[in-house]
């Protein structure tokens, strides 16, 4: 359930917030929302361009007495519940790109920030951060350094109710906490590989200092991503790594 609900019209970011929340002990279900970041982050210490009013950042901070499996592979199923509930809204043709990517026409539309606050204080907290571009200013678009797309856009042009999307969301959030925590992310492989981008394709995992070719196999079920290399099967955990198309 929903423990704390807040809302901020303004924010260095949901994540940093929750992070500093869980250290002082704020509760499981704890929710943040804001309409602008002022320090939006990505994976891998990127910037999140979060410009006022139009997207969603949204962050839930969640936890657990003994996770059965490492938290890690939670980044996987909030892709996956997030995929999910847009094309239930309509949204077709959405990809994930392992780990955390939600894409649309190779176009960036969304992202997931997992992090793992500290043990020190209570059973382990999740924080999960979840953007979405959903209607993008063209201004801040200007400064995105990747390809990206925004809801509205995939839609058809069709306006989106950004209290409908993140209600939609945080409610399919908290069944996911609940079964993550009961069984891993086992339940979730099925769907992740429905919107697999890269399943069968070549493609580059960049390691800090070099680069592995392979097919990619899919997803194991400890989130590790699986590659079919020269040197035979080789699976790579999220952390440092980022995998690119041949
Ligand atoms: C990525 O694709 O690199 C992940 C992007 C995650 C962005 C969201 S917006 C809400 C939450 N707060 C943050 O600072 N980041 C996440």
């Amino acid at each position: 359930a929903i423990a704390r609900l807040e809302i901020h019209t303004e924010i260095d970011s949901t994540n940093r917030y929750l992070m500093r929340e869980a250290a002082t002990g704020a509760p499981g279900g704890t929710l943040c929302l804001a309409e602008c970041q002022t320090a939006g982050r990505g994976r891998l210490g990127r910037a999140w361009i979060s410009p006022f009013g139009a997207n969603l950042y949204l962050s839930m901070l969640w936890r657990y007495a003994a996770p059965p499996v490492a938290l890690g592979g939670f980044s996987l199923v909030a892709g996956a519940v997030v995929a999910d509930v847009l094309r239930r809204i309509g949204a077709e043709g959405l990809a994930l790109k392992w780990p955390n990517d939600l894409l649309w026409d190779r176009r960036k539309l969304g992202g997931m920030l997992l992090e793992v606050a500290g043990e020190a204080k209570g059973p382990s907290a999740l924080v999960v951060g979840i953007g979405i571009n959903v209607r993008m200013t063209a201004d801040h678009g200007r400064v995105i350094d990747q390809p990206w797309v925004d809801l509205t856009d995939v839609l058809g042009g069709s306006r989106v109710d950004r209290n409908t999307l993140a209600a939609l969301i945080v409610d399919a959030l908290i069944d996911a906490f609940e079964r993550f925590g009961r069984e891993g992310l086992t339940p979730y492989l099925a769907l992740w590989a429905e919107f697999d981008a890269f399943r069968g394709e070549q493609a580059r995992i960049l390691l800090a200092d070099r680069e592995i070719r392979g097919r990619v196999l899919g997803i194991a079920s400890d989130g590790a991503l699986r590659l079919d290399t020269a040197d035979g099967e080789r699976r790579f955990h999220a952390g440092e790594v980022s995998l690119r198309r041949e």
